[in-house]
């Protein structure tokens, strides 16, 4: 693990906090905190000092072990609910606990000058500038409830798994937690003020369900506060015409729910899920058109297996058998919130974000890579796409690989409400890699559980076979153990994903770039200079573009992940994502050229 960066975490919260808003008047409408006004250079608004007092986010891991699942009673009174938290332990406040409203409008930076010579590199609104994106192509950026919002016990929400991991010893790089991160719930306005700016149509964001139902329960109360809230946020998205796509579950599970039954690892989730979702299908019905019931499901699962999840097994459940429960009941709980949704007649379109990529062989003349391209896809997509999308149940290498006392076996009418599931595909389309088969081989992989490669005996290689060229540009290295920029491989991997999971509309739900030792940089000069997340998306853009034009992909829009940079799980503050900088002592967004470019290119190409 890279050594531990504090500069970028929320150590340094202390003094004076930032804060972009439109008025003094504002101010002292909203915030109790002393301020002073004082003008920022890129934009008309003005900026407001906060002084924050005591607002801190230095963390004590807590490492006392989590408490044996079922021991916590299910007393759902305030009391009860502190007794859920005082499993997480102290949380930092956040500096200021309402929502300015933005009164002057956003202005643009001044654009860059072009980031190399046109003859080599076009600018973005010249990219096959004769390819228009089809009507109703959704510009969008993309968030997620734990990452982006803070005020994690504010409002009367409950804790989440991940309030309680980030507290885990060593279980986040940089020891921060996401208690205040980017402030998005309470400056949920000046961020949609700033995405429409950019001319943003869409915001892919999710609703952390222990706002709404803070012990997570279907028995338990739920809390109108949180309610109301992401009600105003839906409100708000519109008024400045940005769509609101709303996604169930973005990993943030209820803690008690862990307490009590051991959350995904058992079938009870399922019924506490779809109460859940038809809670937020009859508040939000006809204001959002397109839903996510769950984030990276097999990303999710995965995580169950390993630190610091695997301190919180209920009875019966290890570390191998974990992931594979947490695929049935998550997909039981999908199907679930699908049929719910469907005879509730809610509007609109309905799916689950897939992630990863079929994937190419890695050495041209192995049959065995070719095989395990296979495997990839069935492991990684098909696992979740092949119950929903085409046959209703497990991919056969899957179920020929995992014995049924790991991954259970759907029944007739669980495969029959899992068939259909689905309005459309999504996929968090980040990179796409070569594949090689186990070098002992895949039948020896596949029959040795203790292989390290089992159960999907292949290898992800970042390199060709050849030369040993790498695929792309290395990510920040804190994530170029997964993440490469891959454009050249878009085309054929959306290729690919259609003709095995068909359907009339795609989504890239989510893509995105971790600019390389971004967080060390300290001038601003630097930071908004992000010159690889900035090809890394033109790149793509313009083999989507050909996917739409020359192979007939029914594209219907783009996330960018993220609008701001934000808490990334495990790596904390130490790496960033977002088109925006945040400072994480003033709160303060500043547009980078990613930003830039992006607004530049959908205004050219948008119709
Ligand atoms: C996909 C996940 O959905 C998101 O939460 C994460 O931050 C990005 N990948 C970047 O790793």
């Amino acid at each position: 693990m890279p050594s531990m960066r504090r500069k970028c975490g929320l150590n340094h919260l202390r003094g004076a906090l930032v804060l972009l808003l439109a008025s003094t008047k504002a101010l002292a409408q909203t915030t109790t905190s002393s301020a002073t006004a004082s003008t920022a250079a890129s934009t008309t608004s003005i900026y407001i000092s906060y002084s924050t007092g005591t607002a801190t986010s230095e963390t004590t891991p807590t490492s006392a072990p989590f408490p044996p699942v079922g021991s916590i009673p299910r007393d759902y009174s305030p009391s009860g609910l502190e007794n859920i938290w005082s499993l997480v332990g102290t949380v930092t406040a956040p500096p200021f606990t309402t929502t300015p409203v933005p009164t002057a409008s956003v202005i643009l930076p001044s654009p860059p000058p072009p980031l190399y010579p046109t003859w080599y590199a076009p600018e973005p609104s010249a990219i096959f500038p004769n390819y228009k994106l089809p009507k109703g192509f959704k510009f969008g950026v993309a968030t997620a409830a734990y990452q982006v919002e803070g005020a994690v016990k504010n409002e009367g929400k409950g804790p989440s798994v991940w309030d309680w991991a980030s507290r885990q010893p060593d279980a986040i790089v940089d020891n921060s937690t996401a208690d205040i991160t980017d402030l998005h719930y309470f400056l949920y306005k000046e961020d949609a003020a700033r995405m429409a700016a950019l001319g943003v149509n869409a915001h892919s964001f999710s609703i952390s369900w222990a706002r709404i139902y803070p012990f997570g329960a279907a028995d338990s109360p739920v809390n109108q506060a949180g309610l109301s809230h992401y009600s105003d946020v839906i409100d708000y998205h519109w008024s400045l015409g940005i769509e609101p796509v709303v996604t169930l579950f973005h990993w943030d599970t209820p803690l008690a729910l862990v307490a009590y039954y051991g959350g995904f690892t058992s079938s009870q989730i399922v019924d506490d899920f779809v109460n859940y979702a038809k809670t937020v299908f009859q508040a939000y019905n006809g204001r959002v058109n397109t839903w996510y019931t769950f984030n990276e499901p097999r990303v999710y699962c995965s995580e169950l297996g390993g630190y610091p999840f695997n301190t919180s097994f209920a009875p019966g459940i290890n570390a191998s058998t974990a992931p594979y429960q947490c695929y049935y009941n998550l997909l039981n709980a999908h199907a679930g919130a699908v049929k719910a949704f469907r005879a509730m007649g809610i509007s609109g379109e309905i799916a689950f974000k897939n992630d990863d990529f079929v994937g190419q062989p890695w050495r041209a003349n192995s049959t065995e890579d070719v095989e395990a391209v296979e495997r990839h896809a069935a492991f990684q997509i098909g696992v979740f796409s092949n119950p929903v999308y085409t046959t209703g149940d497990w991919p056969e290498i899957v179920k020929e690989t995992i014995p049924e006392s790991y991954l259970p076996r759907f029944t007739e009418q669980q495969m029959q409400d899992l068939l259909g599931s689905a309005d459309f595909f999504a996929i968090d389309s980040y990179r796409s890699m070569l594949i090689a088969a186990p070098p002992n081989g895949i039948a020896s992989c596949m029959s040795n559980m203790s292989d390290p490669l089992w159960p999907a005996c292949n290898s992800i290689e970042f390199y060709d076979s050849n030369a040993g060229w790498a695929l792309g540009p290395s990510a920040d290295p804190q994530e170029d153990s997964w993440l490469e920029a891959t454009p050249q491989t878009l085309r054929y991997s959306l290729q690919q994903l259609h003709e095995r999971w068909p359907t009339n509309k795609m989504y890239i739900s989510e893509f995105g770039f971790a600019e390389p030792y971004e967080a060390e940089r300290k001038d601003m000069f630097r930071i908004t200079e992000d010159s690889t997340r900035t090809n890394y998306y033109m790149t793509y853009l313009g083999e989507a573009l050909q996917s739409i034009y020359e192979d007939g992909i029914p594209l219907m829009g783009t996330f960018s992940w993220s609008i701001v940079d934000n808490a990334e799980w495990s790596s904390g503050f130490s790496t960033r994502f977002g088109i925006q900088y945040v400072n994480y002592t003033t709160l303060e967004r500043t547009y980078k050229r990613s930003a830039l470019a992006l607004s530049e290119f959908f205004m050219a190409h948008l119709q």
